[in-house]
């Protein structure tokens, strides 16, 4: 879970390689490091903690040249400190390596390796590769990196730079991602595009053991073995405005704004004539329109992409009229799930990165399953492992926590499932229609939610002070509970749990006192009479409400003063309205707690380990 580049061109490395670990931040920010090439030789520099301490401990006049690496590590082997930070290098700094991923066969290379006098430093797994490297090297780093990943077990991303070869960095990818940028007299590696957005969106993605030589004068890309492989370089649509914050003080803010546009692009090409078009379906359109081929839907996902999937599941049960279940990509495959050749699996995540997700995956191909991934990130993992991808286009998300990308697959799952349900010659025609029309207006509705921003930061502020919180909600909006809670967790630490509100009286209603506030979803639907009563429960009990209701809503009107109003919409697209308005509440309970909002603590956005 961390991010590496790499650079080789004309221009100072360290600047370009300090800008690319910034965008590269949300894979982890427990330690940072970089090495440059020069003509002393070669300069590391590491540091404990965010990218910036390193920034400020930096010591430019010596990190001078035009070759380098860098790293921003996420903890998996070695606590994080200075020592354990990347890049490593080998015994007599003539080798110097960055790495995202996990050597598993790192402790019987490092005990051979000590036993023939090597010094290892740190308590990482990644040191390995610096001193495997040097034992094979014979003047040709290209094989020398070549023979050590044909030892290696495990996954990995790298960037291997030497003061011996100063106008070559090889690079290789296995289970973790990696992309080479193609720029004018200059080439980039790095764990995505972010990272080089500004400088070329000419990339080549990298596939699994394939191994890329790149040189001042170009890139060869080959297999372990030595076979050259040819691959057309693709143009990236992300631009440089997308992952800079651009007056707002977090990003996080910044990607809930943008959701008008985020939901837009996710929507409007998928709506042609009143109805859904997936062009990316077609080769399986067949099977999805008939119950003999597909006879149940499996949604899977980590974190915000298995609420988003809880969605789906509602969605798709309810208008295509196939069972459906939802599952944690971490449980799916140790819970001998029963999965069969008719079985269609919708793997989420935004990602595309997820260790969890991609086993998950695996695992259902294995039993014969047919698989979708829905993902936000082109050239992802996800991506090869599938038989169809289905794009988010919500744009870059930077902040760790998850916003524009959870309504963005809100959306696209909302409109898979009525895509199904058309296929399959659904009886009522109106109610799909009824979603669709609505599905469509979303961006102009969340826009009505993002003016209320104002009221909900100074609800969020007379309630920032609380230690604990509960989120009730019910039917496709049970879902919404569990998301608005994890939203409030992660950024601003506060114990949070969705709870389905009808389960409330089985247990979790004996938590409610005044230090309690219980966050109900009250919007107009078909359980709008019961959510009323479960507020009543809370109510008799002085617990703290905070209702999410319908605009006009009379009785919740009388009865709860800090309500958050939201425009009415199809009770199936309400999730989005509801998740934006969560985001925002959560985002300034975290900011008036002063926390880092972006990079809360402990966490990495792509969880790439299980
Ligand atoms: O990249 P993915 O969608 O697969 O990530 C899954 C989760 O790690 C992610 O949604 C996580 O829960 C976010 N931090 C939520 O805000």
């Amino acid at each position: 879970m961390c991010g590496i580049i790499g650079y080789i061109g004309k221009r100072q490395a360290a600047k370009i390689l300090v800008e690319g670990l910034r965008r590269l931040e949300y894979r982890g920010y427990d330690s940072a490091g970089l090495a440059v090439l020069n003509n002393a030789g070669l300069f590391v520099h590491k540091s404990q903690g965010k990218l910036e301490r390193l920034v400020n401990r930096f010591q430019s006049n010596r990190c001078l040249g035009n070759v380098g690496i860098g790293h921003t590590r996420w903890a998996t082997h070695g606590i994080p400190n200075e020592v354990n930070a990347h890049p490593h290098y080998d015994s007599k700094r003539k080798i110097a390596v960055v790495h995202n991923g996990i050597i598993e066969n790192f402790r019987g290379i490092r005990t051979h390796l000590e036993s023939t006098g090597c010094r290892f430093r740190s308590e990482t797994d990644s040191e390995v590769l610096p001193h495997l490297i040097d034992s094979y090297y014979k003047g040709n780093l290209l094989q020398a990196v070549q023979s050590t990943l044909r030892q290696v077990e495990g996954n990995y991303a790298i960037a291997v730079i030497s003061p011996n070869e100063p106008t070559r960095m090889v690079a290789a990818r296995k289970g973790s991602p990696l992309v080479i940028g193609l720029g004018a007299d200059e080439f980039f590696a790095a764990s995505d595009v972010t990272a080089m957005l500004g400088h070329t969106d000419e990339v080549v993605y990298v596939e699994d053991d394939e191994i890329v030589d790149v040189a001042m004068d170009g890139v060869r890309i080959s297999t372990l073995s030595g076979e050259p492989i040819q691959r057309a370089a693709t143009t990236v649509s992300w631009d440089i405005s997308q992952v800079q914050k651009e007056g707002y003080p977090h990003f996080m803010i910044k990607e809930i704004m943008e959701q008008p546009i985020s939901l837009r692009q996710s929507i409007n090409e998928r709506i042609q004539a009143g109805r859904v078009v997936f062009p990316e379906l077609e080769p399986l359109s067949e099977n999805l329109g008939n119950s003999d081929k597909i006879n149940q839907v499996v949604f899977l996902g980590c974190g915000t992409a298995y609420h988003a999937g809880f969605v789906g599941k509602y969605t798709i049960e309810k208008f295509a009229r196939i069972p459906a279940a939802v599952d944690m990509s971490s449980e799916f495959r140790y819970s001998s799930p029963v999965v069969t050749p008719g079985t269609l699996v919708v793997a989420i995540s935004q990602s595309g990165e997820t260790t969890d997700t991609l086993a998950a995956v695996r695992y259902a191909k294995e039993q014969g399953a047919t698989t979708i991934a829905i993902t936000n990130v082109v050239g992802s993992s996800i991506t090869r492992e599938v038989d169809v991808t289905i794009n988010m286009y919500a744009g870059p998300e930077i902040a760790v926590a998850a916003s524009k990308t959870y309504t963005s697959q809100l959306a696209v799952l909302s409109l898979f499932a009525l895509y199904v349900a058309q296929l399959r010659q659904p009886r009522d025609v109106d109610a799909i229609e009824a979603l669709l029309h609505d599905i469509e207006d979303l961006p102009a509705q969340v826009e009505k939610v993002l003016t209320q921003a104002a009221t909900i930061e100074h609800i969020a502020k007379r309630y920032s002070t609380y230690n604990h919180f509960l989120y009730l909600g019910r039917h496709i909006n049970y879902p919404s509970a569990l998301e608005g809670a994890l939203k409030l967790k992660e950024i601003s630490y506060i114990h949070a749990e969705g709870y389905p509100a009808g389960e409330m009286k089985h247990g979790a209603i004996a938590l409610i006192d005044e230090e309690m506030p219980v966050v109900c979803i009250v919007s107009e639907s078909e359980v709008h009479e019961k959510m009323l009563s479960n507020i009543q429960e809370v109510h008799a009990r002085k617990g703290r409400i905070i209702a999410i209701a319908t605009k006009g809503d009379l009785e919740i009107e009388t009865l709860i003063q800090d309500t958050i109003y939201l425009p009415q919409i199809h009770e199936f697209a309400s999730p989005i309205l509801i998740a934006v308005a969560f985001q925002l509440f959560a985002y300034y309970v975290a900011a008036h707690r002063g926390l880092d909002v972006d990079q809360p603590r402990n966490l990495a956005k792509s969880v790439t380990v299980e």
